[in-house]
């Protein structure tokens, strides 16, 4: 029996690794520059290689690709970009072939403004029932000139955006927490219930294995739409503000704003629990939801709502042995008061990558980015070394964890993307003055000889890739012992042959020390996040991500021993 049948029961996801695959940067099989999902078919023998459990696919629906695919002209079919639903059919069946789960993505809070039912509502007027699907609003002001409140786009800007009227006049506003291009459903419509009911179906009668949900803190949003402002050193999705970041600062949860966290979201989530429930195989829902403190996330994976979250918190947090241990701890304790598993992760495609994240001086909110005119650009070589630490110690937590595309790879942010190459609204937006996310958007480097190191059959790429990326492709790093490609394979062998995603975290250490070291099972971790070398515990050395020197462990690296 393989891993993949459809068996219930098993409750795979507790334990699983999950790779995030980003259709556009991955693998080019037509040679246009943009990534493919026949590309993905073709390399996914490497992903067994690697030693994952699942891929979650970013958005390859058919969509105008004004936030790169997160703004869905049609839920239920392919983007001509990324191929067919019969290719989407190849991908999945290769998969589930080498037991590999597929998970996809779905966007509930917003479509693209091209989507049909957007169209409709544009052409139907106010107070009609297609208005109604979406949020619509009378502006303020004498003539309705202003908008309907205060609220600001995520990605820079106004949140509301007016129409114009048939007849030339100017018309009534609706919501985009996002790009204008993304216009806001209303969640009070049982209409838009039913069809994103459908929209689930037709995937799970597909046969995937789950989805992740984005934005799944909006949706709902505070009845009268009241202004608000948010804080402003917080994250732009709302996770935590960097203040709370810092020790000594209790992180107490920010006053909710009225289209985050809203308590009506849990309905729907309870909801979709049940259309997944009718399916066999233990369908998933991974909430995408960026909100504070840990114990409040956990309420989007209680046992009737969803089955996981991504562990935000986690990925905030600095390289600091107390602050990783506090909220490794706060998350065990969070999602384990719901029956949930943790999860965790480091990297995505709005974030900057961890392998120059962990080496950043300054303050960097989420979905700012960094650029050539970013001060105190990161160190790459002391942003990599804590990469692998950070990595190392990751993988060997208990529950699941998510990996980003390329970071085996030890990929960091690219940085010096031209102006005119970039896609990110939020660089639009902002009139450059936020970079946005493309930087950890680059495709991916397979092969150093070949154009496009292998990511594109035609040897172009949708963004540039640096230069010297050559050294961190994939043929550079395969059966390179202590290549950061061999690191992560051996993590996540030794992760499954002792069972570290079923154990525990017994502390070892004292929780003040730079030093963080717990048991699991049979096997011991030590993460220096200091900068002393510090002499490991006796035991067979299983893994290290730095050498070692004699049994001393350098600052910045990790050590896994048998207990
Ligand atoms: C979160 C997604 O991860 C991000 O890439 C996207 O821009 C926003 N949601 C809007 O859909």
């Amino acid at each position: 029996m393989t891993g993949t049948e459809l068996t219930s029961g098993t409750e795979w996801w507790r334990t699983a690794v999950i790779y995030q695959i980003y259709p556009r940067s991955f693998a080019d099989a037509n040679g246009d520059g943009m990534g493919d999902l026949s590309g993905i078919s073709a390399r996914l023998p490497h992903l067994k290689e690697l030693g994952i459990d699942a891929i979650w696919l970013s958005p390859f629906y058919t969509s105008p690709q004004r936030d790169a695919g997160y703004d869905v002209a049609d839920y239920c079919n392919v983007d001509p970009l990324f191929g067919t639903l019969d290719d989407f059919e190849v991908l999945q069946q290769t998969a589930h072939d080498l037991d590999i789960r597929v998970i996809v993505d779905i966007v509930p809070n917003h479509s693209s403004s091209d989507h049909g039912w957007f169209q409709a509502a544009l052409a139907s007027g106010p107070g009609s029932e297609e208005r109604a699907r979406y949020t619509f609003r009378d502006g303020r002001g004498e003539n309705g000139e202003l908008p309907p409140n205060n609220w600001e786009s995520v990605f820079g800007g106004r949140a509301w955006t007016r129409t114009t009227n048939a007849d030339g006049t100017p018309g009534q506003w609706y919501l985009h927490l996002f790009d204008s291009s993304q216009p806001d459903f209303d969640w009070e419509s049982e209409w838009v219930r039913e069809q994103f009911r459908a929209v689930l179906r037709f995937w799970l009668d597909r046969g995937v294995d789950g989805f992740r949900v984005d934005v799944a803190h909006g949706m709902i949003k505070a009845p009268g739409l009241p202004d608000y402002t948010p804080p402003a050193d917080g994250g732009s999705m709302g996770g935590t503000p960097a203040s709370a970041l810092e020790p000594g600062i209790s992180a107490e949860a920010p006053a909710t704003p009225p289209y985050w966290a809203q308590e009506g979201v849990h309905e729907i989530y309870r909801d979709w629990h049940n259309v997944l429930a009718e399916y066999a195989g233990d369908r998933v829902l991974a909430a995408e939801a960026w909100v504070d403190p840990l114990s409040e996330m956990a309420k989007w994976v209680r046992a009737d709502e969803m089955h996981q979250a991504f562990n935000f918190a986690y990925l905030e947090t600095p390289w600091n042995g107390p602050l990783l241990r506090r909220v490794i701890d706060d998350s065990l304790e969070a999602f384990g008061n719901v029956g949930a598993p943790s999860t965790w992760v480091l990297s995505n495609h709005d974030v900057v990558r961890h392998a120059s994240r962990l080496a950043l001086t300054g303050d960097n909110l989420q979905g700012h980015g960094i650029g050539p005119k970013t001060a105190d650009l990161p160190d790459t070589v002391i942003g990599l070394r804590r990469a692998r630490a950070a990595t190392a110690l990751m993988l060997s937590l208990p529950g699941s964890s998510y990996l980003y595309q390329g970071e085996e790879l030890g990929l960091p942010e690219a940085v010096d993307l031209p102006d005119h190459a970039r896609e990110d609204p939020t660089w639009f937006r902002t009139s450059g003055e936020r970079y946005g996310r493309d930087g950890c958007r680059v495709p991916i480097p397979w092969e150093a000889a070949s154009e496009s190191f292998g990511f594109s059959s035609g040897g172009t790429s949708w963004l540039p890739q640096p230069a010297d990326w050559s050294a961190l492709a994939r043929d550079q790093q395969e059966g390179v012992p202590g290549s950061t490609l061999e690191l992560y394979k051996l993590a996540l062998r030794l992760r499954r042959e002792h069972s570290l995603a079923s154990g525990t975290v017994e502390w070892l250490d004292d929780s003040n020390s730079e030093v963080v070291e717990y048991r699991n099972g049979n096997v011991i971790i030590v993460a220096n996040t200091g900068a002393t070398s510090i002499e490991l515990p006796a035991g067979e050395v299983l893994l290290v991500s730095e050498s070692l020197t004699g049994r001393m462990l350098h600052g910045d690296a990790t050590a896994w021993l048998r207990a």
